[in-house]
């Protein structure tokens, strides 16, 4: 009989970290295990990105962390919400995705065809011409798909989305996350989807942490945290994203 292992692809035990004398993560519990899509839900300034940073090392130097316990994948991809902002003006997409692949590898290999591969994963359509074309000339949602794709040039194992849908419209919004499900189908990259946004995650998400003021103050299911949850702020938010999308009697 198979044995069931569970299979960490990151564990947090009590981490705590402060900047400049402020406790901004307090006795932070979290784990992601191979294939999950989890979501790290909160308000504005909870410290859902520090919990993304320290994940991937990238702490401002200043900060004094503290942990039982912390290990993880080598391999973590990030998109963050601007990450399309990171895209140069002056220089055509192809070529970014080209030294991003050199940046990776050390030599630029069979880099079209990564690249030609990974677009079509994220939904690009004539690849050929996307390659020749400027940041400015591709919209929004495309420039996401972009930064989606150059994340996953490196083959991670685990893909961390720090509000990613957040300025994009509705509509582009859900065109992200089923990207997004189909990137954990079909690449079987487990996720880490940041967000404020509550209802996002709904038909997404396996487990949702919810993050206030530094703390995790609820885990559950992604089913069961609608139903039921224990914490004012957790109650607060959810009967209020359940209210917005109840019709009138
Ligand atoms: N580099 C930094 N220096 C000092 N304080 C920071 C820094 N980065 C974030 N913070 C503070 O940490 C808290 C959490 O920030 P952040 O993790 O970015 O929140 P979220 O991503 O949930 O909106 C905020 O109060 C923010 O002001
Ligand atoms: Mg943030």
């Amino acid at each position: 009989m198979e044995k069931n292992i569970v299979n960490l692809e990151i564990n947090i035990e009590n981490l705590n970290v402060s900047i400049d004398n402020n406790g901004l993560l307090k006795n932070i519990n979290f784990k992601i295990e191979k294939g999950e899509v989890v979501a790290l839900v909160g308000e504005s300034g909870s410290g859902k990105t520090l919990t993304a940073k320290f994940i991937l090392g990238i702490l401002p130097e200043r900060s004094v962390v503290a942990y039982d316990n912390f290990c993880k994948t080598q391999k973590i991809g990030a998109v963050f919400q601007n990450s399309f902002t990171s895209l140069n003006p002056t220089v055509k997409i192809g070529n970014q995705l080209k030294r991003l692949y050199q940046s990776h590898y050390g030599n630029y290999g069979d880099w079209t065809k990564k690249v030609v591969h990974l677009l079509e994963k994220v939904g690009i359509t004539n690849i050929d011409k996307f390659l020749k074309k400027y940041p400015h000339e591709s919209s929004g949602g495309e420039k996401q798909r972009v930064a989606i794709a150059g994340a996953l040039i490196a083959d991670p194992d685990v893909l961390i989305a720090d509000e990613v849908t957040t300025a994009l419209d509705l509509k582009t919004k859900f065109e992200v996350i089923n990207l997004f499900k189909n990137i954990r189908k079909e690449l079987g990259i487990t996720i880490l989807f940041i967000t404020h946004d509550l209802m996002s995650i709904k038909n997404f998400a396996n487990r949702v942490y919810v993050m206030y003021k530094g703390e995790i103050v609820e885990e559950n299911t992604c089913e069961k945290i609608f139903l039921e949850q224990t914490h004012p702020y957790v109650k607060r938010i959810i009967g209020f994203s359940n209210t917005l999308w109840t019709r009138d009697k």
